[in-house]
């Protein structure tokens, strides 16, 4: 056949090619409705295709922020190697603001500790090739009561973020007076949209209202459970609360268990390592909150490891589970691109154990051979077949990505 001829069996698929699409088109817009035009947009914005990476002042620093401590926060972030693997985000949370809005309703950057304003602070952190976060809430104060909260003013304030130069938002939930979340939390997205600057929208309703069934065509992360705190039993149970809403997160939108505790020191090594291993491996952000600028050696190794980021970054964005549950000897997994499997073999007992995950239980064939990568001690076990199984000490975990032969 000649190039410039078109042959009729070419002709048809071309013409049912062209329909199918516009079918489906139609089927996406019927479904997903106003909220899915919004989806859209924030997808077009190309913002959370893979959890959100960064820091948060919160979990070391509550209320305790400064124009110097934010720029020091950027300075290690990059000088430490970590913003060359993938944490961007340097976000204020809370106390950032004065209690009242000026004349003109703007909220006004507390002058006692930004003294040059946020302008000169976004600018300051994106000249370190960084983005900076800012945090507000959905109801007429914010948690900590040192400043107002959005309600209300949600056109403005996401305009005066955008004028700033903000690149995240996260979006708390106190003093609400009993409004909707669905409503109150729409609205700020409606209004980041709007200002089009693409802004990072994280929600942080707490999980109350079940905000995976919904929260998907609003934002690109939201909050499942309550504030964690540093401790091995506010650890284990944020990661379980998260793990019921796996099926809802997938790129563009991300369940949330909270911010890493890592380096904070209510936490053995072993217990960090399972909670940052977790956190990875159940696609949630990965927030850094403690003080980077004074991290330990061990810290850093935890939250420096490229195999396990790759993991938690991985294009598939299929969060892992609990598929496996003995006692407290628990097998973790998940999908991954290109045929291959993650794994966490989480030893949640009180002394040393052996775990078994049987091919049926990762989801792979009885017949499968696969190649074991060791995330943790960067060794790979080839060739196992029917099972994977670890001595591993209390609390802590082993961390694998199979991949099948
Ligand atoms: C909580 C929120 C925390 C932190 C705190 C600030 O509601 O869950 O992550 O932002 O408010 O006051």
């Amino acid at each position: 056949m000649a190039h410039d001829q078109i042959s009729i069996p070419l002709l048809l698929f071309l013409i049912c090619t062209l329909s199918a699409a516009t079918v489906n088109h139609a089927t996406l817009t019927g479904k997903f409705g106003e909220n899915g035009a919004m989806k859209r947009k924030l997808l077009d914005n190309g913002l959370g295709q893979t959890p959100q990476m960064g820091w948060n002042s919160y979990n070391h620093f509550p209320c305790k922020l400064s124009e110097e401590l934010i720029h020091q926060i950027a300075d290690a972030m990059v000088s430490t190697g970590l913003s060359a693997l993938g944490y961007e985000y340097i976000n204020l949370d809370d106390c950032w603001a004065e209690l009242n809005r000026d004349s003109k309703g703007n909220l006004v950057p507390k002058a006692s500790i930004f003294p040059s304003g946020m302008k000169a602070l976004a600018n300051y952190v994106h000249s370190k090739g960084l983005k900076i976060g800012i945090y507000a809430d959905a109801g007429t104060l914010t948690c900590s009561k040192t400043m107002p909260g959005s309600l209300n003013y949600e056109e403005q304030d996401a305009n005066t973020f955008a004028s700033w130069g903000i690149d995240y938002l996260k979006y708390d939930n106190c003093h609400n007076n009993g409004l909707s979340p669905q409503e109150r939390y729409s609205n700020m997205s409606k209004a980041l949209l709007n200002t089009g600057r693409p802004i990072f929208y994280s929600l942080c309703e707490w999980g109350q209202d079940n905000p995976a069934t919904w929260a998907s065509s609003i934002g690109n992360s939201w909050r499942t459970t309550g504030d964690i705190k540093d401790t091995w039993e506010s650890m284990t149970s944020r990661a379980d609360l998260n793990d019921v809403w796996a099926s809802y997160a997938g790129p563009g939108g991300w369940n949330d268990p909270d911010m890493l505790e890592v380096g904070n020191g209510g936490m053995s090594t072993e217990e960090y390592r399972s909670h940052f291993s977790i956190w990875a491996l159940a696609k949630a952000p990965l927030l850094l909150g403690c003080d980077i600028r004074s991290m330990d050696n061990e810290t850093f190794e935890l939250l420096s490891n490229k195999e396990v980021i790759e993991v938690n970054q991985d294009k598939l964005g299929a969060q892992g589970k609990k598929v496996k549950k003995t006692g407290d000897l628990e097998v973790w997994s998940g999908p991954l691109s290109d045929n291959r499997v993650a794994v966490v073999l989480w030893n949640r007992e009180s002394s040393e154990a052996t775990i078994i995950a049987d091919w049926s239980d990762l989801g792979l064939n009885s017949s499968a051979v696969v190649d074991a990568r060791d995330l943790w001690t960067h060794s790979t076990i080839y060739s196992i077949r029917d099972q994977l199984k670890a001595t591993v000490e209390a609390h802590a975990c082993k961390m694998y990505v199979l991949t099948p032969h």
